[in-house]
């Protein structure tokens, strides 16, 4: 039986078991696939990996906050995931343990329309945005990066591309990207970040990597304003969608996967 699965630590609040065990019925390979959350502390990260390779695995997805560590453990990294420096896919195939990232494709593909020639807003410059930035630079978006510790932003245009900006200009934005955890403790956007409720605009498509079981506060703002918006679940389903997609060779039952992942 070909196993899938989550690493991360904690995993137990993963939708991807749910999600890729609906993909997989929907495909009609579920009861032949089985897809799992296995919780992994960083300093087993690497031997749990190999082990993997030898117990049948066809491939996994890595969360945090294993994916710095999971370009150290392949056997041959991606491109994207090389630029990137973060790994959210493994692919087990001929004994070898190949490594991808479909964080930033999934993003461009969550989007309503391509991100080519747009103004693009990134707030933050953790881990996540750094797949954000990555592929907003690599579609020909206009990027500009506001982080609270200013000297992040700096480092990560440096390295990926787009401009740091100190003082965003809110309503000349075609593209905003939250890719803070602002809102995942409860705090408050609109203090914590350089946004109005008021200034959102229905030309405006804002994304909020922050999810829960109810739109985030600066989601329902936005969605107020008449922007279009996106939240993280949807772009979770997009980068699932692609690495199942990977790992199976199968087009993959988006509708199915964000029905499981929203329920
Ligand atoms: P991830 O891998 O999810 O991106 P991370 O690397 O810890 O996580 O990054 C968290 C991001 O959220 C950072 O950009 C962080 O800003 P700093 O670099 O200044 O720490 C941002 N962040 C967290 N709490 C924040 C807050 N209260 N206000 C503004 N930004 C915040």
């Amino acid at each position: 039986m070909p196993r899938l699965a989550v690493l991360g630590h904690p995993v137990g609040h993963s939708r991807s078991p749910a999600m890729h065990s609906a993909a997989l019925a929907e495909l009609g390979m579920g009861d032949e696939w089985r897809y799992e959350a296995i919780d992994v502390a960083p300093e087993a990260f690497g031997v749990r990996v190999r082990e993997m390779l030898r117990e049948g695995f066809a491939g996994a997805n890595v969360t945090v906050p294993h994916k710095g560590a999971a370009i150290g453990v392949a056997d041959e990294l991606s491109e994207t995931a090389r630029e990137i420096g973060a790994v959210n896919t493994l692919v087990f195939a001929d004994g070898e343990i190949r490594a991808d990232n479909t964080d930033a494709a999934g993003l461009l593909a969550a989007l309503p329309a391509s991100a080519a020639g747009k103004r693009a807003l990134v707030l933050g410059a953790g881990g996540a945005a750094r797949a954000i930035v990555w592929a907003l630079v690599r579609e020909g978006a206009e990027v500009a990066v506001w982080n609270r510790t200013e000297l992040r932003s700096q480092h990560l245009c440096e390295e990926l591309g787009g401009g740091p900006t100190t003082d965003p200009d809110q309503a000349s934005y075609d593209l905003i990207v939250n890719s803070t955890s602002v809102g995942l403790a409860g705090e408050d956007p609109f203090d914590e970040l350089p946004l109005r409720p008021e200034g959102f605009s229905t030309a405006q498509t804002v994304v909020d990597m922050v999810y829960g079981d109810a739109p985030t506060v600066l989601l329902r703002a936005a969605e107020a304003a008449g922007a279009t918006v996106v939240d993280g679940i949807e772009v979770l389903v997009q980068q699932g969608a692609l690495s199942l997609e990977l790992w199976t060779g199968r087009e993959a039952p988006v509708e199915a996967m964000r029905a499981a992942a929203r329920r």
